[in-house]
């Protein structure tokens, strides 16, 4: 690190063995979408579907994600899509901090070569690493915050609204304040392209 592109960098991270994840994964989940976004969606980690796909949030909660990201004109081929930690944790337990530390390096990078202006953490693990290590979620989501020159916003993670679909009509009053915050952005003029 530092790499000089999302090619090198995800080869990296495919035979990445700094952390124990390393040991039980089918495949490395890097991130998925428009490498140019000016939004990013940051996940906990990838599920059982994810590892075996190699795509992050193709199982129900991504279901859901596609859904909302439908709502407000989106889809996956227009976002980024990123976890903090890049191989399934066992029995989809919360990503260890240790395994978080390892693994944020290759998110950075991720951060840095995309250089979205607004970043969506879903859920607590992605938020209180991100945002803020007291972030809570049903007090705190929607939120903008901004640093670096990026928004950051922490929502519901899509399997918590599977779970309790009380926060759906939360969940989709963030999805549209993102979809807000895009119409305030200037248009992207294209970035420097990857040497
Ligand atoms: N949950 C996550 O946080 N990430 C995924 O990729 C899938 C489910």
């Amino acid at each position: 690190m530092p790499y000089s592109s999302m090619q090198e960098l995800k080869e990296a991270c495919a035979g990445c063995r700094r952390c124990g994840l390393c040991e039980e994964r089918t495949k490395v989940v890097f991130g998925v979408g428009d490498e140019q976004s000016q939004l990013m969606f940051i996940g906990e980690g990838p599920g059982e579907n994810e590892d075996i796909q190699g795509e992050p949030f193709v199982g129900r909660a991504g279901k859901l994600l596609d859904k909302l990201l439908i709502t407000i004109g989106l889809d996956r081929s227009k976002v980024y899509i990123a976890n903090m930690v890049k191989c399934r944790p066992p029995h989809n337990r919360d990503p260890l901090p240790e395994e978080q530390e390892a693994c944020i390096g290759y998110l950075r990078e991720q951060v840095r070569l995309i250089q979205p202006q607004l970043i969506v953490c879903l859920g607590r693990i992605a938020a209180q690493r991100i945002i803020s290590p007291d972030f809570k979620v049903t007090r705190q989501h929607g939120q903008w915050i901004e640093r670096k020159g990026m928004n950051l916003m922490g929502t519901f993670h899509p399997a918590a609204v599977l779970r309790n679909q009380s926060q759906m009509p939360a969940a989709l009053s963030d999805f549209i304040s993102i979809q807000e915050m895009l119409l305030t952005l200037p248009a992207p003029t294209g970035k420097p392209t990857e040497s």
